[in-house]
């Protein structure tokens, strides 16, 4: 994992924004976020997770096949952050592309490289989950400001006959997709001076909608990965969800009747939402913090724009 050394608390943003640490502890859990200076890019974050990543598996960049970057941040609208990484690392022989699917994009990228590797196309596949939302926040914007953080999460995914991704579960709902958005910089809204006026460079989010739908999502994606492989919750060592909000997490893991506490991992107070790069570095945490054993089987499960949604089930 990898994220900036800046920190911004709630302290920091009471005098930002008209806000409490109070409001922000009680409604979202948060307490901290991690904000990348203005030379700061994606492909940064990126690199020095993947770096880690790499040296921890011990393969060499030379040895990827593929490298998949899970952001809606990139360093550019295009070309990809892949590619960029791609020559960062000096992995000459992989192919690089970006996926979108917002806070989604590990557990989306985690299927794509599941499905790869079942089929035999590559041995060695870098994901990385990557995203700066503090670059496309208004920071005059209590609603949205005081939930992003920066952050990085990669890992390497190889062939093992045993251990790795069971099964993964993805969905999709298109008719909210204005509910969690940037409104320019695309074909539909180039970037103007009109659409600047309007603030549509910015995130834009109805946080309140959104909420029920994750926990919907959330719940679904984790029901359907242990129907499909015959498993039962309690099979389940631990959960790595994305962090967007406690209270999210509170009513998933009510209605799964498991403890949050016991059987989730829970950075969000540290980094807040760090968009892709939530479950990656949730891993890392959880497996230096030894939450995670040989044998156990976890659930990574999220929620983000798009709408998006999935789950994985992964065998340690
Ligand atoms: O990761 C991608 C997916 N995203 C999510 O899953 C986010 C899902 N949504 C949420 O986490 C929550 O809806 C939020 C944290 C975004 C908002 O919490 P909420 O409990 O749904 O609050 P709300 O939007 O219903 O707002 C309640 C009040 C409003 O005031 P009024 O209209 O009741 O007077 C807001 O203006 O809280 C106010 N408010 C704030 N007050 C202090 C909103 N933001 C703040 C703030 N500080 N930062």
């Amino acid at each position: 994992m990898a994220v900036p050394d800046r920190v911004l608390t709630n302290h920091d943003l009471e005098k930002m924004v008209d806000t409490s640490d109070q409001w922000i502890r009680e409604r979202t859990g948060m307490f901290a976020r991690r904000v990348s200076d203005d030379s700061t890019a994606a492909s940064d974050l990126a690199f020095q997770a993947s770096e880690k990543a790499l040296a921890a598996s011990n393969v060499s960049a030379e040895d990827l096949d593929a490298i998949l970057v899970a952001t809606v941040s990139g360093d550019y609208s295009w070309p990809a952050t892949a590619c960029i990484l791609q020559k960062k690392l000096g992995a000459k022989n992989a192919m690089a592309f970006d996926l979108s699917a917002a806070c989604s994009g590990f557990v989306y990228g985690l299927s794509i490289a599941q499905a790869y590797i079942q089929s035999g196309q590559y041995k060695n596949i870098l994901l990385v989950g990557v995203d700066l939302l503090t670059k496309v926040v208004d920071w005059t914007d209590r609603n949205t400001c005081v939930l992003f953080g920066d952050g990085a999460g990669a890992v390497v995914i190889q062939p093992h006959e045993e251990k790795g991704v069971l099964c993964s579960e993805l969905g999709a709902d298109g008719s909210a997709a204005d509910m969690l958005c940037v409104r320019c910089g695309g074909s539909r809204v180039p970037v103007t001076q009109e659409a600047l006026d309007e603030k549509k460079q910015f995130l834009f989010m109805n946080g309140r909608e959104i909420f029920r739908y994750a926990v919907r999502g959330m719940l679904q994606s984790c029901n359907k990965v242990l129907e499909r492989t015959q498993k039962t919750i309690d099979d389940v060592s631990l959960i790595i969800p994305h962090q967007a909000n406690t209270r999210i997490l509170e009513a998933v893991a009510q209605k799964l009747g498991l403890s949050l506490k016991e059987r989730f991992y829970l950075n969000i107070e540290k980094y807040a939402n760090t968009s892709a790069a939530t479950i990656p570095i949730a891993l890392h945490e959880s497996l230096e913090e030894g939450r995670l054993k040989q044998g156990d089987l976890a659930i990574f499960v999220s929620f983000g724009g798009g709408l998006t949604w999935g789950a994985n089930l992964v065998q340690f």
